[in-house]
């Protein structure tokens, strides 16, 4: 017996998230979006994996230029996940007006003030239903961000951060 996209999505929404930027370019084309789905997956040697929705543009290009950047958001960078998660009025291709952007050794745009960015070719991808898991080489680090401030994190459909116990 299977369980319906309801049902999931009702579960799935307990898992509380750190939110991040995906991004890539395919040499001529920057694409991003909001991610929670991205996770550490190798240390030796270097790997990270995100999973990326295949109807939309951001995975277009992720295929076709084979680079992934990962920028992990702090609580300031709330508007530009809304943004990137398509909840503004500004178009796909405007994403990048706001924030500041920087690149590395693949071109993948990487958040220049994220808590830590990571700058990664596409090692390998593999689809499962709507999305796609894709494997990050991760080729460089930045964590020039400001250390002390808080993640963002989502969590029951709202924005929100990591208080101590
Ligand atoms: C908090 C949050 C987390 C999200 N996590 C993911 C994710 O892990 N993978 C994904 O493909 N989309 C995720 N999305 C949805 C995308 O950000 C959104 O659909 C985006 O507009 C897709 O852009 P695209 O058309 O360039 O692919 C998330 C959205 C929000 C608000």
């Amino acid at each position: 017996m299977s369980i319906s996209a309801d049902e999931f999505k009702k579960g799935m929404r307990r898992l509380a998230g750190a939110v991040n930027i995906v991004t890539t370019t395919d040499g001529s084309v920057k694409a991003g979006l909001t991610a929670t789905a991205v996770t550490s997956l190798s240390a030796e040697p270097p790997r990270i994996l995100v999973c990326v929705n295949r109807a939309g543009v951001t995975y277009e290009t992720i295929i076709r230029g084979r680079t992934l950047g990962v920028s992990i958001l702090s609580m300031q960078h709330k508007e530009l996940a809304m943004q990137f998660a398509g909840m503004t009025n500004l178009s796909e291709t405007d994403r990048f007006e706001k924030g500041a952007w920087m690149t590395d050794v693949t071109g993948a745009p990487l958040l220049k003030n994220a808590l830590a960015s990571f700058d990664c070719d596409v090692e390998d991808t593999m689809n499962v239903g709507s999305h796609c898991i894709v494997i990050g080489n991760i080729r460089a680090v930045h964590t020039s961000g400001d250390a002390e401030a808080s993640p963002l994190c989502y969590a029951d459909g709202t924005w929100t951060t990591l208080s101590p116990l």
